[in-house]
């Protein structure tokens, strides 16, 4: 290794792992699945999981890489070396890889889902527009391979371009515009939602803990959904850990990420479901609950129609800043392997994640209902790889939460930590043992179930 890419400045990691953080899976997928998984309880298990699970691994994810210096694969068998364990613990990096194809293949799906909604609402054609007409419109929009696959391929080309050119610059100063302007919009849309929707009967769903209405597969579900939205388990924290300060603190980065993060998904949440309720939708309508409630927000709203433009804008770059953070552990990888160029390498990994993505794309038409995929694998492609993620990210932190707490000397876990105070022992115990088991408890309760 000659020498090591570093972000530009101390305060660059935590923008980009916001960037990376914050994303599709608040603003789509957690209300899509607190929808289907009856609100309050699935937001407890999801809140428990980011607090007393994601915290203590995000924390020893990003102290990988900042160790290592490497992308993740290289990454963990430099440390397996350095620390004289077994290389199997290089796993952790290959599974990632694993996961950062399946996830990317269908987070540009729907991100480009996003730029059709962009679209609709510049040219002013969703203006007045009433609930049925826009369930009617997102119909047609799943309906079609064709213009699926196009922005599938426009999102996708768009991430690996700003991955190829590696502008760490560019992304940095994007992203100091783009998240506090995504926040300001939510508020926009959540205070519409109070004032012409049902906020009381969203506070409810979301906030009403009855833990006996989450079903065995919603508690899988919240765990990956905890993971998926840190960006947790995968590698991407790693690789980004690879370029941080080392005078950086772990600890409070990774709370304002988990804070954030959270803050984020809570008020999408409760903006989409005051909607819902106050429009007699259905919470449980999948994935399609946040593209069919905001766009009959924004038809209503005054100055709906550039509200909407610049919410669905904003929307395509925080979901570049996620899908970016996809694409960077791999081709990172490349690079360090197989000295190939950075473009080369970016090439490599979207153009297969891209074909991946077509499987995605044909599971909302062609493969819909009956197919030879679903046949074998009993899932269309959609959903097999959202819940391989939903397997993958948590089996992935536990091995980093094993790793950090058990393969690493004290000595270099001390450093990392800048403590060995109480909080040092603490965050010890929690990646050694809570960690761990509580990924494992759900593990063993859930999935046996989803098999059957
Ligand atoms: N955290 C991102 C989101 O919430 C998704 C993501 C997962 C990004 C894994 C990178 C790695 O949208
Ligand atoms: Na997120």
């Amino acid at each position: 290794m000659s020498t090591h890419n570093v972000w530009t400045h101390k305060g660059t990691f935590l923008l980009a792992a916001i960037g990376s953080a914050v994303g599709l899976g608040n603003l789509w997928r957690f209300p899509y699945l607190a929808g289907e998984n009856g609100g309050g309880a699935f937001f407890l298990v999801y809140a428990l999981c980011i607090f007393a699970v994601g915290i203590p691994i995000l924390i020893a994810e990003t102290m990988l890489g900042r160790n290592s210096r490497r992308s993740p694969i290289m990454g963990m068998r430099f440390l397996t070396r350095t620390h004289k364990t077994s290389r199997s613990w290089e796993a952790i990096g290959w599974l990632g890889g694993i996961s950062a194809f399946l996830i990317l293949s269908f987070y540009s799906v729907i991100a480009g889902w996003a730029i059709h909604y962009t679209w609709q609402m510049l040219t002013g054609s969703l203006i007045g527009a009433d609930i049925e007409g826009i369930a009617t419109g997102f119909d047609a929009l799943l309906a079609s391979p064709a213009l699926l696959t196009l922005y599938h391929t426009l999102f996708i080309a768009a991430s690996g371009l700003i991955v190829g050119l590696g502008v760490h610059q560019g992304i940095e100063r994007g992203l100091r515009v783009i998240m506090p302007a995504l926040f300001v919009i939510l508020l926009v849309v959540l205070a519409y939602g109070v004032t012409h929707g049902d906020f009381p009967t969203a506070v409810d769903f979301l906030f009403t803990f009855n833990i006996a209405d989450l079903s065995l597969e919603g508690w899988l579900e919240a765990m990956g959904q905890s993971f998926f939205t840190l960006s947790l388990g995968m590698g991407a924290i790693m690789a980004y850990g690879a370029y941080m300060s080392g005078e950086v603190s772990l600890t409070r980065t990774a709370i304002i990420v988990a804070i954030v993060d959270t803050a984020v998904a809570v008020v999408a949440g409760l903006a989409i479901f005051s909607l819902v309720f106050g429009a007699g939708l259905d919470a449980g309508q999948g994935p399609g609950l946040m593209f069919v409630t905001l766009p009959l927000a924004f038809a209503e709203m005054p100055a709906g129609a550039l509200i909407g433009g610049i919410f669905f804008i904003l929307v395509l770059g925080a979901a570049l800043s996620s899908s970016i953070s996809l694409i960077e552990p791999v081709a990172a990888y490349l690079v360090e392997r197989f000295d190939l160029t950075r473009p080369q390498a970016v090439l490599a990994m979207v153009l297969t994640t891209w074909a991946l993505g077509l499987l995605t794309v044909i599971s909302f038409n062609l493969w819909a209902e009956e197919s030879v995929f679903h046949g074998l694998f009993g899932y269309r492609p959609f959903d097999l790889f959202e819940l391989l993620s939903n397997i993958f990210m948590p089996l992935g932190g536990m091995l980093i939460a094993l790793f950090a707490g058990w393969a690493l000397t004290q000595s270099e876990v001390v450093k990392e930590m800048g403590t060995n105070g109480l909080w040092f022992s603490t965050w010890r115990f929690l990646v050694r043992f809570i960690a761990p088991a509580a990924v494992a408890f759900v593990f063993l309760h859930a999935i046996p179930q989803v098999g059957g």
